[in-house]
C-alpha cells in the first residue's frame, strides 16, 4: 500500500536522479507551464536533445516571448525552428479549447509527448471565470480537458515500438488528501462539492490526488499494450515559485525557506528530471497508468487502491467527462471513440 514516511521522503530528496539518454529526433513535445520552475527546466532538457518541435506553453504572449528567448540562450545548439511557445491559460476552458484548435489548425501532424506540468497553489479561496475553485480547474479540470482534446493527436503519433506519452505532474501531497474525502460517498457531486469547500492548502493536495485518479482511470481505458503511456509524476519538494502566494508575506517566506532547507528541497532542474524521465524513458509500458516518484513507479495513496477509492475514481471520471463534454463537444466523441468503459 502507499507509504509516506519522513525517512523515505528525506532519502528520496537527496537522490541524484537519472536523465534518460533517449533520442527525441522526429518528435513533437508540448510542455505546459514552461516559463519558470520545473516546466522551464524540463523544456531546457528536451530542447537540448533537439526534438523536431518543442512547444513550451506559458500563460500569455509576453511570457511566451521571454521563454523562447531563455530557451534559445540556454540551448544555443538547437535549431531556432525547433523551439516555439504558445499561450495557454488553464484557468479558462475557452483558452484551453483555443489552444487545442490552434494545434489542429497550425500544429504539426504528430504529437508524441504532452507534459502537463502547469499547476497552481493558491490557498486563498478563488473562483475562476468558469466558476470553479481555481486549483480544481487549473490543476485538474483544465489539465484533463487539454489531455482529452490532444489525445487523438497523441494516439495518431504512436508506433508499436514507440508509444506516445502523457505525463501529468502530480505531487507527493496526494497522499495527504484522503481525510478530505471521508464522507465523499455522500456528496451529490464530487467536483461540485470540492469546488465549493474552502480546503485552503489541502485543496492543492486534493487536486493532485484527482490527477492520480484520472491517470489510473484513463490508463485503464486504453488497450494493452498501450499506444499512449500515461503517467502521474511526483517531482519531489523543489525550489520554485509554486508557493508564491505564501511567499508574499516576509515571515512565511522565511519559514518556507527554512522548511525547504530542512527537507532537502531539490533544485527545479533536479525535480524536472522526473518529468523528462516519464516522458522519454524506454521502459514505457511499465509506467502506464502509474504514479512515479524519483524516476520509479511507486504505489499511489491507500485511498485510491481501496474499494472506496475505486468507486470514487469511477464517479470522478463520469462527472469529469460530463462537465467537460458541456465545455467542448469533442470530449464525448473522443471518449466514446478511444476510451470505452472497461
Ligand atoms: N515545486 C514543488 O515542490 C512541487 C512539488 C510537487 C509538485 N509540483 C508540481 O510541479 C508543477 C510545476 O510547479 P513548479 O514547482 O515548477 O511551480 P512554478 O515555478 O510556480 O511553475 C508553475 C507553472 O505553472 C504555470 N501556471 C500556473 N497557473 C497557470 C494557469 N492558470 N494557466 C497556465 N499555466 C499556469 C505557471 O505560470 P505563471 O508563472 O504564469 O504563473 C508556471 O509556468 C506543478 O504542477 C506543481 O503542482 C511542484
Amino acid at each position: 500500500m502507499g507509504k509516506l514516511s519522513l525517512w523515505s521522503f528525506l532519502s528520496e530528496q537527496g537522490q541524484d536522479l537519472p536523465l534518460p539518454g533517449e533520442s527525441v529526433a522526429g518528435k513533437t513535445i508540448v510542455v505546459t507551464g514552461a516559463n519558470v520552475g520545473l516546466g522551464l527546466e524540463a523544456s531546457v532538457h528536451v530542447a537540448n536533445k533537439e526534438p523536431t518541435l518543442l512547444i513550451a506553453t506559458c500563460r500569455d504572449t509576453v511570457k511566451c516571448e521571454q521563454t523562447v528567448k531563455i530557451l534559445r540562450e540556454r540551448c544555443a545548439g538547437s535549431r531556432p525552428a525547433s523551439l516555439d511557445s504558445w499561450p495557454l491559460d488553464l484557468s479558462s476552458f475557452d483558452n484551453v479549447r483555443s489552444f487545442a484548435d490552434r494545434f489542429v489548425a497550425e500544429g504539426p501532424e504528430r504529437l508524441n509527448v504532452l507534459v502537463a506540468n502547469a499547476g497552481t497553489f493558491n490557498p486563498v479561496y478563488t473562483r475562476t471565470q468558469d466558476d470553479w475553485e481555481v486549483m480544481l480547474q487549473v490543476n485538474y479540470l483544465s489539465t484533463a480537458l487539454l489531455s482529452i482534446l490532444l489525445l487523438p493527436h497523441l494516439l495518431r503519433s504512436a508506433t508499436h515500438d514507440d508509444p506516445s506519452r502523457l505525463v501529468l505532474v502530480s505531487s507527493l501531497g496526494h497522499y495527504l488528501a484522503e481525510p478530505m474525502l471521508t464522507d465523499s460517498q455522500n456528496w451529490d457531486h464530487i467536483l461540485g462539492a470540492i469546488s465549493a469547500k474552502k480546503f485552503g492548502v489541502s485543496g492543492y493536495n486534493l487536486s493532485k490526488m484527482l490527477q492520480v485518479a484520472f491517470v489510473r482511470e484513463l490508463g485503464a481505458r486504453l488497450p494493452s499494450p498501450t499506444p499512449l503511456v500515461i503517467t502521474a509524476v511526483n517531482p519531489g519538494l523543489c525550489h520554485s515559485s509554486l508557493q508564491r502566494e505564501l511567499e508574499k508575506y516576509r515571515l512565511l517566506r522565511m519559514v518556507l525557506a527554512f522548511v525547504k532547507w530542512l527537507l532537502r528541497a531539490r533544485t527545479s532542474e533536479m525535480g524536472s528530471r522526473n518529468l523528462v524521465y516519464a516522458a522519454l524513458a524506454t521502459n514505457a509500458q511499465d509506467l502506464h497508468g502509474r504514479y512515479m516518484s524519483s524516476c520509479e513507479v511507486v504505489e499511489e495513496c491507500d485511498f485510491l487502491l481501496s474499494a472506496k477509492g475505486q468507486a470514487f475514481t469511477e464517479r470522478l471520471w463520469r462527472e469529469t467527462i460530463e462537465v467537460l463534454s458541456k465545455v467542448d463537444d469533442r470530449v464525448s466523441q473522443i471518449v466514446s471513440t478511444y476510451l470505452p468503459a472497461r
